[in-house]
């Protein structure tokens, strides 16, 4: 992979995917500015690990701080090529062995605040950082806006309601902000993991695990390494896919 010494923002650096998505950036040669929420250690590990890595405290429940956050950050990068959003909540947990029952009961049980709570970090965030984003790429890029979905975005699998409809609004988002931003040389595009080894899914139930994994071409879980390379690919090298949802599902 080459760069041209690009500047890239990632939104949720600690968390198991966007950790590695800094560290190939970084390792890659790129300027990286990072968002963390309550994991001060990783961010911290990050930051001396790469000297050109560097963390900022966000809740991205506040769309205000968002704004201003995000500001900083560009301005501190001295502007910005590339955005990865890889922050991510998944409200609660899949019960495999009483599925049916499990399902309808998660959907009937669900309270307006999860809802919120969900919808305010999978999707609102994405909107108010790109907001905030796209005004600062001025120019003949190219540009990207790398988002972070689920297989939920893109198949029907058992999973907490609103988490599946929270990632699934990304997959329209992505296509409507790929024709909007075009002309501006900006590609948006979303890529959707499967299960992966670690990170959001220790939510996922280990008999679901087990059932995913026989119908998976590669017989194997994905890891943050998987999903890093790709996204840093696109967020340094991408200059004509856009609007795509891509499944990194190891061949379900
Ligand atoms: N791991 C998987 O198997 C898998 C599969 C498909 C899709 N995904 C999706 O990919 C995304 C990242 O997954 P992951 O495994 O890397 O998850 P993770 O390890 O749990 O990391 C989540 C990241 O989001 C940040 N975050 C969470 N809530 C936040 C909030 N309210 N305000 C600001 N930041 C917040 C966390 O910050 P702190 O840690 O600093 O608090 C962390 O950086 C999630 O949306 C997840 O659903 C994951």
């Amino acid at each position: 992979m080459t760069t041209n010494l690009k500047k890239c923002l990632v939104i949720g650096g600690s968390g198991y995917v966007g950790y590695e998505v800094c560290r190939t950036l970084a390792a890659n040669g790129a300027a990286v500015g990072f968002t963390y929420y309550q994991n001060r250690e990783r961010a911290a590990a990050l930051s001396a690990e790469f000297s050109d890595c560097r963390g900022y405290p966000l809740e991205l429940g506040n769309i205000p701080e968002i704004h201003r956050v995000v500001s900083r950050i560009i301005t501190d990068l001295d502007g910005v090529d590339a955005l990865i959003h890889c922050a991510g909540s998944r409200g609660g947990t899949t019960d495999f062995v009483n599925q049916a029952q499990y399902m309808l009961d998660q959907f009937t049980g669900l309270d307006a605040a999860t809802w919120d709570d969900e919808f305010n970090v999978n999707t609102k965030s994405v909107f108010a950082v790109c907001q905030t984003v796209v005004k600062q790429m001025q120019g003949e890029g190219p540009f990207n806006l790398v988002l972070l979905g689920s297989l939920n975005a893109a198949k029907p699998v058992p999973a907490p309601v609103a988490y599946a409809a929270s990632k699934g609004a990304l997959k329209s988002l992505v296509e409507v902000l790929s024709k909007t931003l075009g002309e501006r040389h900006i590609c948006v595009n979303l890529v959707a993991p499967g299960i992966l080894e670690q990170g959001a899914s220790c939510q996922v139930h280990d008999d679901l695990k087990k059932e995913y994994l026989k119908h998976c071409a590669l017989g194997r879980l994905g890891t943050a390494e998987d999903i890093a390379r790709f996204m840093s690919w696109l967020a340094l090298e991408n200059t004509y896919m856009t609007g795509q949802t891509i499944l990194l599902d190891g061949g379900l």
